[in-house]
């Protein structure tokens, strides 16, 4: 059947328009994985990256494009401080992006070969990852990007471990399966965190906090053995605080007397069928040692992604939704944020949050 020009349109808007947050940082990749003189693929809003460290051991991120005729420059090398493209030998200066040398220009050549520019992306280093700064694609960079976000720590010394996995799932799936209270008895029901017989009714209490909300501190649910443990050990309440802030942010913060826990789950678009959970957490319990903390951090991704793959099956069919009070809520929030985030963007006026003052939530979990 033919397309209407109506339809064609509604479609390459909606190609248009993934859902994607831009102007934010996300992190590209894992520190240890740009080393060297290799030059790494990455992804993020569906814009290929070229990742590499200069001589000095900057991390820089380009667009993985070559400005001449679109050859991956993952294809080309590096050699400490500018790119080479390996189709025609264009070379560009790895942070700024702008090209130093074509190769084939004769002393005729009137090209300014300093205007032009292969596309580039901020790029900082944190707690173990490569971020990048995703500016909206047609948009000029901010004069000074705002920094990378950073893991809290409350002491010098600590343990620290990172943990990834991808889900075939668009970032608002991928963020609201996040964030879900309601989920935890069924699919992460394990002998070592909970079993499903112990839902009990929860009242929880959040408060707005700039681009996002938090579960205001508390002391976590008593059906979780890990805080039990925690409680039994320092013999102090253990508290504990949840944030979630645009675009794809959750983090946690567990004290109890002097010893602390703490991580931060990232949700980052790859692409609209697909996002990748990073998570990395830090702390100073003697008795929790890496390896353990693994063993069970890779359980519970596992479980998330094995869910996420079963509901992306259900997805591809665009069945009809429902958000549902209060277990759903903060997915709820969560649109309204994005919402409201773009609109304010659009207008250039002040955003508007969707919460308007502290609210206690009540579910089963
Ligand atoms: S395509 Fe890169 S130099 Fe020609
Ligand atoms: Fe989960």
């Amino acid at each position: 059947m033919l397309q209407t020009h109506a339809e064609a349109a509604r479609e390459a808007a909606a190609r248009a328009d993934a859902g994607f947050l831009w102007d934010f940082w996300y992190p590209a990749a894992r520190s240890t994985a740009v080393r060297g003189q290799k030059l790494v693929t990455a992804m993020l809003l569906e814009v290929p990256l070229v990742l590499g460290r200069t001589s000095e051991g900057k991390v820089f991120a380009m667009r993985d494009s070559c400005p001449h005729r679109g050859m991956p420059l993952s294809y080309g090398r590096l050699d400490g401080r500018v790119v080479e493209c390996c189709y025609h030998g264009w070379r560009f200066d790895a942070c700024s992006g702008q090209c130093v040398e074509i190769p084939s220009l004769s002393s005729q050549d009137k090209l300014k070969v300093e205007r032009i520019f292969a596309g580039h992306y901020p790029c900082q280093e944190r707690d173990g990852y490569v971020w990048v700064y995703m500016n909206a694609p047609g948009t000029k960079l901010p004069e000074t990007a705002p920094a990378a976000p950073a893991l809290t720590v409350f002491s010098d010394k600590y343990r620290i471990t990172h943990l990834s996995c991808e889900l075939p799932s668009h970032i608002d799936h991928g963020i609201i399966g996040l964030m879900d209270p309601a989920h935890g008895p069924f699919v992460h029901q394990s002998w070592f965190w909970r079993k499903r017989g112990s839902i009990h009714e929860k009242a929880k209490q959040f408060e707005p906090i700039p681009n996002g909300f938090r579960m205001s501190p508390h002391s976590p649910s008593t059906n979780s053995a890990p805080y039990q443990l925690l409680k039994k050990i320092t013999g102090e309440p253990v508290t504990t605080t949840i944030d979630f802030v645009l675009p794809n942010i959750r983090t946690e913060e567990d004290r109890s007397g002097k010893m602390w826990f703490s991580s931060r789950a990232t949700v980052t678009p790859v692409r609209r069928d697909l996002c990748r959970i990073d998570f990395v957490a830090a702390w100073d319990l003697f008795f929790l040692p890496v390896s353990i903390f693994r063993m069970f951090g890779k359980i519970f991704l596992r479980q998330d992604q094995e869910t996420m793959i079963q509901q992306a099956e259900g997805l591809k069919h665009n069945p009809q939704l429902m958000l549902i009070d209060d277990a759903d809520r903060p997915a709820k929030w969560y649109f309204a944020l994005k919402a409201n985030l773009i609109e304010s963007r659009r207008t250039g006026e002040a955003m508007a949050h969707p919460m308007d003052g502290p609210v206690t939530l009540r579910w089963r979990s």
